[in-house]
């Protein structure tokens, strides 16, 4: 690890990279991280979206881009990026899982007193983020957000691995805890308590975001890309092509 002033007279943290000795004996140090990301660009080449590729819904659209992650490996190809703010608007993201989408909207699972639960309930403005890079393609989401009715949240539950459930139980997602022991114990007891079926808590359940506006987005190539947005507009939809 090497640390201090880059020898070109830049500050640099750190690099993990130590100095290197090449064959010839001479030794280099690797650039900063912000000097390596600073030239790290990719040319997206691979598709493009044109107005008469599109599905004639959002949900069409996304089914169809859905199953192309899923068939290039995208790793948790429903793994979405969600943000949401506070109603003092300091806004905040975190990935969470797709585990739904129809006309409604996009739904998720999670601990309702958590931040994100308790902005959306406060502050039902929300977006979501589907980063699906290998395919040059990000899906961007904004909207509404409504809580899951209980029954389909109960029918969401009872699906998870006992595992899961238990370990959702155990957390109160967000709190300052003193340890790692303290989540150990709470699910140890939980699963005396329930060896068989845990209830859902109360505290836990989904959020549906209910779009405004579905961006597809599609890298190509000199940044030159391609974003068609539907927009809600009355009980219609619209589509608009925005500039990179
Ligand atoms: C791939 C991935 C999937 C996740 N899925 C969920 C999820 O479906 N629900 C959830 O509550 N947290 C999920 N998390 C954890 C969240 O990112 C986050 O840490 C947690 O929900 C607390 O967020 P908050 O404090 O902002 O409310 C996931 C994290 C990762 C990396």
């Amino acid at each position: 690890m090497w640390s201090g002033p880059h020898p070109d007279g830049r500050t640099a943290v750190a690099v993990r990279a130590g100095p290197h000795v090449g064959e010839d004996g001479r030794v280099t140090v690797d650039p900063s991280p912000t000097v390596r990301m600073a030239d790290l660009r990719r040319a997206y080449a691979e598709h493009g979206l044109a107005e008469s590729d599109l599905a004639p819904t959002w949900l069409g659209q996304f089914h169809r881009w859905f199953a192309d992650a899923e068939a290039a490996g995208v790793a948790e190809p429903n793994a979405m990026v969600f943000a949401t703010a506070s109603p003092a608007a300091q806004p905040s993201l975190r990935t969470v899982l797709c585990k739904g989408v129809d006309q409604r909207g996009f739904t998720l699972y999670t601990n309702l007193g958590s931040r994100k639960g308790r902005d959306a309930l406060a502050n039902p403005q929300a977006s979501l983020l589907f980063p699906w890079h290998p395919l040059e393609r990000q899906v961007i989401v904004g909207g509404t957000v409504e809580r899951v009715d209980p029954a389909e949240a109960d029918a969401y539950w009872v699906s998870r691995p006992y595992g899961s459930r238990l370990g959702a139980a155990a957390s109160p997602q967000g709190q300052v805890i003193a340890s790692r022991r303290v989540l150990e114990d709470e699910r140890e007891r939980l699963a005396r308590e329930y060896p068989d079926d845990i209830p859902r808590p109360e505290g836990w359940g989904g959020l549906r975001v209910r779009p405004d506006t579905v961006e597809f987005w599609q890298g190509r190539a000199d940044r030159l890309h391609d974003r068609l947005s539907f927009r809600r507009d009355g009980d219609d939809w619209v589509v608009d092509r925005l500039a990179p």
